[in-house]
């Protein structure tokens, strides 16, 4: 089967949410209402296969300047293990290095597929004291899960945080080119063939 990566649209959103809803349930991921996803669509990229079928999908979200957070990956159960994730986890870490973001959160179970792409478990506050209170504003789930809020603990508990630190310089060089034609939503190309490859790193 080919699978290519795009830029997710709005179109998508139904087939995002029906991806999304059965691991939410069983508090794997975070699950949104339908117009949080439309809202955040520009965040999201999927996996699709020669019939544009959604079949895998994930986030980016941007929490500072430095700081994103990879979210909402999912891959449709009767595919996985056969690279989709890894690919998608790429394009996105591509993405992070075009936006200058070097560190890029995750809060899962699936501790050994992350720390192939390069990801570590996070130990303390991964922000200064001044960063801490500006995100602590923020109503973003994520973020109060990124801060391991009480509020949210419900939503961790068994999970591990992590994150992925890029050397810094290098990557501009890195970054791979997914923006106006990608995001113009032609979706024609597979965003992941430029993004570098951090499972070989
Ligand atoms: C995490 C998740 C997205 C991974 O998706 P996936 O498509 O199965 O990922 P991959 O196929 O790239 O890798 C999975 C495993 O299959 C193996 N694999 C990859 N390509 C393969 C191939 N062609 N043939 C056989 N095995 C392969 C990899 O070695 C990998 O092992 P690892 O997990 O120990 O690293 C998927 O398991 C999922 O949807 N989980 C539920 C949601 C979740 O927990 N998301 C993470 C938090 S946001």
């Amino acid at each position: 089967m080919s699978v290519r990566i795009r830029a997710a649209r709005p179109s998508d959103v139904r087939a995002i949410d029906r991806l999304v809803q059965p691991l939410a349930h069983r508090q794997i991921l975070l699950g949104k209402d339908l117009v949080a996803y439309y809202e955040a669509i520009q965040e999201f990229l999927v996996a699709v296969d020669e019939n544009d079928t959604v079949i895998g999908c994930g986030a980016l979200h941007v929490m500072w300047e430095d700081l994103a957070e990879v979210r909402t990956l999912a891959v449709d159960e009767s595919q996985r293990g056969t690279g989709i994730g890894h690919r998608m986890l790429v394009t996105l870490l591509g993405r992070a290095a075009q936006l200058g973001i070097h560190r890029v959160f995750c809060l899962t179970f699936e501790v050994d597929f992350f720390a192939r792409h390069g990801f570590t478990v996070m130990e303390g506050d991964a922000v200064d004291p001044e960063v801490y209170a500006q995100l602590l504003r923020s109503p973003d789930e994520g973020v109060a899960e990124f801060l391991d809020l009480a509020r949210v603990k419900q939503n961790t508990l068994g999970n591990t945080r992590m994150i992925f630190e890029a050397p810094i310089a290098g990557l501009s060089e890195e970054a791979p080119d997914i923006g106006p034609s990608s995001l113009a939503g032609s979706g024609a190309q597979d965003l992941s063939s430029a993004a570098p490859d951090h499972r070989n790193a």
